[in-house]
């Protein structure tokens, strides 16, 4: 019935009211003095101009942008006003999907939870985790009236100098993968209650398809230049299992990729997105991207031959293509040209109404204010402060100096990020490059956290300024000292150094000769060159832990949590090292100097317990073709806590006629084990997961499993275990 409901309004429809469909706008024009950046009060001659005249299909609200007064019941009041006026006003009452930038929580709205952003819940490794956050968020943006969250990031983190490292889930492409798979079903199922008792669902996006990590020079939108096997390998397969989890939407990267801009790409947006992974949903453009096919890009002489390019290539929707009559001229002067077939107007505006009907938008467009604020606000706190902990990364712990034990009777706290939520927070938190000064998010700074879990009679000193950090840190037991960077978003976050400021590394280093022990934090989105800040006894990786990020770290500090997270990157010694990860293909100056050079490896991060690999079989003597390999792993909890292991399963190829890394991340799973408990689980490699694309420079032949020997390794640096698997070739331990 939704394919007939969607033929009839196709029937009804005028090119321009289907043109309407293709165009989302961005809520500022409906605001104010319907310009760029006015914002205020929504305005009906704005929304008479956009909605009822041009029959727009969708709004959003990118980072930073909603109503004047930023609470859910506003933001639900706004959406509410809006759609009301699109289901009244527009000629065949067609509501709008409304978008909105909520990637680490409902992060636009005032007082809603701010979860960590995706590079933390990456250091988690775990799935349901991720889902259980994309829920939340999910059901927040539900409350408000929203119906699309452009969530998740599926890119990868391999060049520390891109701003938007932090959005992603990490370097790895199954891991990243995985996870972005898992987000994609926690928002898609979310199914939060509106007034009518009915489910109100939420599209998640995958974005920004394809390559966008990549700007060959680290700068936001710098154009990537990628072989074939590394785009098809590498950089296509974490887009490729969100998409396989049902995503119903897709953003496109704004930049070009192999000299091609992407929104102009018929083979990404449409053979591999459509053809070969057989993606049904609507492909939306990044922010006035298809303008920009003639204006930055000029690869066309005017708007109606870019909007035909971008059309063709397989973008349903443009966002905020700069003013929504420019774009509707444009594409209507396209058809009439012939430039554009009428069928694939039909074909892009079907996928919006179906994704409408889908969403349950035409039976219920509308949620109840006053609920908003109850479901919005506080909810998933507890979530929060649990995903903030599963995401802390423990480096260093010499001499046991954490967790703090009874003997510590005075901790010194300082450093600039000490009490401040809004380096927790990260970018996109209420305002686009993070929180704007004088707004506060809820949650607990680091130093509110520490004096919260100090036992009585632990004294907990505060010491902004260096020079009395360093004073009262002379006969302190231990000095937390909490740095980091600035918060940022696209572009205002790139960096050519990603360093820790001189004036931090100057801090810690004072600390440091006092003698006393001193404890690193950082808060970051991004690993950050340390120098000689390096070499504390303790290093603790917190990342962008989002509002309850201060009891996250309290809870490591003093042991009420044990660290269980895992770099899901690689953290270099030195600046220059870009890009970076530890999947680098062997050369002949491989090594420190050219390669891999890391102060801490990818899948590093220590506990509090210790454990053991203990033995891993394999189902078969040899990697059956085509199929998956089968697994188990017995692992050992020997030390003195309960605890949270996360277990890796590495492969490597002694030799192979396709250039291999060292090691290549094709299985993970985590498993909680008491203290002295040993378990056995199972891990299953998906052929597809195994296979590499073969070939030449020029070829992206279809990936296949390679024949063996295999090397697999099951665990992290200092517990693994390894055996060799070859064809016709028994296993054979090769245990550490
Ligand atoms: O969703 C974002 C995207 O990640 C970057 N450009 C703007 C979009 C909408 O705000």
């Amino acid at each position: 019935p939704v394919d007939e409901r969607v033929a009839d309004l196709l029937r009804r429809m005028t090119l321009d009211e289907k043109i309407g469909q293709m165009t989302q706008i961005a809520l500022v024009k409906l605001q104010g003095d319907c310009g760029e950046t006015g914002g205020g009060e929504l305005n009906e001659r704005c929304m008479a101009a956009v909605l009822r005249d041009r029959a727009v299909g969708s709004v959003l609200s990118g980072g930073g942008s909603g109503p004047p007064v930023n609470t859910p019941r506003d933001w639900a009041r706004m959406v509410g006003a809006v759609q009301r006026y699109a289901v009244e006003h527009s000629r065949l009452g067609v509501p709008v999907l409304y978008g909105v930038d909520a990637v680490h929580g409902h992060n636009n709205v005032l007082g809603a939870t701010v979860l960590p952003h995706q590079i933390g819940l990456a250091a988690t490794w775990d799935p349901e985790l991720v889902r259980a956050c994309a829920e939340t968020t999910a059901r927040a943006v539900a409350a408000t009236g929203a119906d699309w969250a452009f969530a998740p990031v599926s890119d990868l983190a391999r060049d520390r100098r891109w701003g938007r490292y932090y959005e992603t889930f990490g370097e790895d492409p199954l891991l990243a993968g995985t996870l972005a798979a898992a987000a994609v079903r926690g928002t898609e199922n979310a199914g939060s209650t509106d007034t009518a008792g009915g489910a109100k669902n939420v599209a998640a996006t995958v974005k920004h398809f394809a390559g966008y990590s990549e700007p060959s020079n680290g700068h936001d939108r710098v154009p990537a230049d990628v072989s074939p096997r590394y785009l098809q390998d590498t950089l296509l397969a974490p887009y490729r299992a969100a998409v396989e989890a049902g995503a119903k939407t897709v953003m496109v990267n704004s930049s070009a990729l192999n000299g091609v801009p992407v929104t102009a790409s018929r083979h990404l947006l449409t053979t591999v997105l459509r053809e070969q992974w057989g993606f049904t949903g609507v492909t939306v453009s990044d922010w006035q991207d298809v303008r920009a096919l003639w204006t930055t890009y000029k690869v066309a002489a005017d708007y109606p031959h870019a909007a035909a390019l971008a059309v063709n290539a397989g973008v349903d929707m443009a966002m905020e293509p700069y003013e929504a009559g420019e774009f509707a001229d444009a594409l209507r002067t396209a058809v009439r040209a012939g430039l554009v077939p009428g069928r694939r107007i039909d074909e892009a505006a079907g996928r919006v109404l179906r994704l409408k009907f889908t969403l349950g938008l035409f039976e219920r467009p509308y949620v109840d204010a006053e609920r908003a604020n109850t479901e919005v606000l506080g909810a998933g706190r507890e979530l929060a402060r649990r995903a903030a902990g599963a995401s802390q990364v423990l480096l260093r712990n010499d001499k046991g100096v954490l967790p703090f034990g009874p003997s510590v009777k005075k901790i010194v706290v300082t450093g600039p990020h000490a009490d401040d939520l809004a380096a927790q927070a990260g970018g996109w938190t209420v305002g686009w490059q993070g929180l704007p000064d004088g707004v506060r998010i809820p949650g607990t700074t680091v130093l509110e956290g520490i004096r919260q879990a100090a036992p009585k009679g632990t004294r907990v000193v505060h010491a902004p300024a260096p020079a009395d950090a360093v004073a009262q840190g002379r006969d302190a037991d231990a000095t937390v000292v909490v740095v980091g960077e600035r918060p940022g978003a696209e572009g205002g976050a790139d960096s050519p150094r990603p360093e820790l400021p001189a004036d931090q590394r100057e801090l810690v280093r004072s600390l440091k000769e006092t003698g006393r022990p001193v404890v690193v934090v950082v808060l970051a989105g991004r690993p950050l060159v340390l120098g000689d800040a390096d070499g504390t006894e303790g290093l603790l990786m917190s990342w962008l832990p989002g509002g309850e990020g201060g009891h996250a770290v309290a809870d490591v500090l003093f042991g009420a949590a044990g660290p269980s997270g895992r770099l899901p990157v690689s953290w270099p010694r030195r600046t220059g090292n870009e890009p970076l990860y530890y999947q680098q293909l062997p050369g002949t100056n491989a090594g420190a100097e050219s390669g891999h050079d890391v102060a801490y490896d990818f899948g590093d991060g220590l506990s509090y317990t210790a454990y053991r690999v203990e033995s891993l079989a394999l189902d078969a003597p040899s990697v059956p073709a085509g199929a998956d390999v089968g697994m188990t792993v017995r692992v050992h909890d020997t030390g003195p806590r309960d605890g949270e292991m996360i277990i890796p399963v590495y492969v490597s190829r002694p030799v192979g006629d396709v250039l291999s890394p060292p090691r290549r991340l094709v299985a993970f799973t985590k498993v909680r084990l008491k203290a002295g408990e040993a378990r056995s689980v199972r891990l299953t490699v998906p052929s597809k997961v195994l296979a590499v694309t073969p070939g030449d420079i020029d070829g992206a032949g279809p990936p296949r499993v390679e024949p063996g020997p295999y090397v697999f390794r099951a665990g992290a640096r200092t517990a693994a275990l390894e055996i060799t698997q070859g064809a016709g070739e028994g296993a054979r331990p090769r245990g550490k």
